[in-house]
């Protein structure tokens, strides 16, 4: 991955969830380093975890394609075929179908997703949208977003934005709560907020 072939608005989140991870140790500084905690930078040779340059294997699981009973198995046959990053999008429209009212159960557990990963030993990439392509109603954005007056999507629109930035806030932390990003000891390496144009 070179420096200069990152797209700002990747540089952007990437730099969004190092220091949101950084901030949140320097709030908790006065305890100790947490175990396993890893410091994620990068250059323009590669992303270094830990001091160590690291190519990453990567394989997309999309958690609520399938049912938590099923994602010990995939995960363990995504390790076997050698990967050592699973990457996820994270699908707005599931966990918030109505707006303020919130789904982390079932198919919809990315808690239980990520420390599943992190038990197989593996890194996670968190691919946090909001428009995700994948072949998803709606571009994973929620319906009710539609009603919310004067909003255009994925276009540089006030109301699109101050709605991205809370469903983003609302996701990071929780991953933070849950102590699951690298710099906590996490798995969570790096996180995408895509280009909205
Ligand atoms: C939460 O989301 C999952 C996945 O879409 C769904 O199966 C489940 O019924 C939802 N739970 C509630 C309480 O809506």
């Amino acid at each position: 991955m070179r420096k200069h072939s990152l797209d700002r608005w990747l540089l952007t989140a990437i730099l969004m969830v190092l220091l949101s991870s950084s901030s949140f140790a320097a709030k908790n500084g006065a305890k100790k380093k947490k175990k396993n905690s890893k410091e994620v930078t990068y250059d323009g040779t590669s992303l270094i975890i830990d001091g160590k340059r690291e190519l990453l294997y990567s394989g997309s699981i999309h958690y609520p394609r399938s049912t938590p009973e099923m994602w010990p198995h995939i995960i363990k046959r995504a390790k076997q075929g050698g990967l050592n990053t699973i990457q996820t999008y994270v699908f707005w429209n599931v966990h918030e179908p109505e707006q303020g009212k919130f789904n982390f159960s079932g198919r919809a557990d990315l808690v239980k997703f990520i420390k599943l990963i992190q038990k197989n030993g593996l890194y996670v990439t968190l691919r946090l949208g909001p428009f995700i392509q994948a072949e998803w109603n709606h571009g994973g954005l929620p319906y009710w977003l539609r009603e919310v007056p004067g909003i255009f999507f994925r276009t540089d629109n006030k109301e699109f934005k101050e709605h991205t930035e809370r469903y983003v806030r609302m996701i990071l932390d929780k991953m933070k709560e849950e102590n699951l990003f690298a710099s906590q000891g996490g798995p969570i390496i790096l996180g995408q907020v895509t280009k909205h144009t």
